[in-house]
């Protein structure tokens, strides 16, 4: 479904992505582990088009996409989760929700109010609140379920975790385990090696600014040497 093709960015004279390449199939479930500074967002950025990459190739359902404008890149099924959640603090949740609304690539509305509702109760109960008022766990599901209001095929995850409680770290697990199982693809962008390794169906970790290692969850766990040097797992 989503091809990154030897794709390099940069920022200004900055070079941060060489040449990276990796897949996400249709209703896959593909997680990007590496430490800070690494090129993680830069390389979420390059998919949905806020840095367009200087080299190299980006493909949905195989059509170039990596010359498109963000929003002709969202158009055409790409959800953001983004780092930092980037919730409209001002607004209502139901506000956050609603702007976010549009049909999918096939015209139907498969995700509407409702069923975000049903995937997260606590919004529905919280839904004319300010969204600066939620807790950082509750503002991350709101930023979900945002995507989500978006209709995409294809959900990127920027660490979802950062800065959670574990209790609320498995909460979030749970809810893309769930929706890699209502069929859409998924693309994680992790530090906690735990959540990865339990999601995602295939691995792939990043170090300055190159994919260093590809594998099953379980390969990955098995790889005391890989987790110990790029992933600073003891
Ligand atoms: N807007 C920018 N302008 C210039 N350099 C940037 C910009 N954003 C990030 N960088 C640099 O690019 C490199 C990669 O940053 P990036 O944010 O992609 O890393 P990351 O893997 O997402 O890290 P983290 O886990 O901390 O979010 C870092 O050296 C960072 O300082
Ligand atoms: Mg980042």
């Amino acid at each position: 479904m989503l091809e990154v093709d030897a794709v390099q960015t940069y920022y200004g004279e900055s070079h941060i992505l060489h040449g990276v390449s990796l897949r996400v199939g249709a209703g896959e479930a593909v997680a990007i582990l590496g430490r800070n500074g690494v090129g993680k967002t830069t390389l979420i950025r390059s998919i949905v088009g806020f840095t367009p990459p200087r080299e190299g190739r980006i493909r949905l359902d195989g059509q170039p996409i990596e010359r498109l404008p963000p929003y002709e890149i969202a158009r055409r099924g790409i959800g953001l989760v983004p780092q930092g959640r980037r919730i409209f603090a001002p607004l209502s949740v139901v506000e956050n929700l609603l702007l976010a609304a549009r049909s999918g690539t096939d015209g139907e509305r498969g995700w509407t109010l409702e069923r975000v509702y049903a995937v997260f109760p606590r919004l529905r109960e919280r839904a004319p609140q300010g969204g600066g008022t939620l807790s950082g766990g509750e503002q991350q599901m709101l930023a979900i379920a945002r995507a989500l209001m978006t209709n995409a095929r294809l959900l990127l995850l920027d660490e979802p975790s950062e800065g959670l409680a574990p209790l609320i770290v498995r909460d979030i697990g749970r809810v893309v385990v769930r929706l890699k199982d209502e069929g859409l693809a998924i693309l994680l962008v992790e530090q906690n090696v735990p959540l990865a390794l339990r999601v995602a169906d295939r691995v792939y970790v990043m170090s300055k600014g190159q994919i260093v290692y590809h594998g099953s969850p379980a390969e990955l766990d098995g790889n005391e040497e890989v987790k110990r040097r790029y992933l600073g797992v003891a």
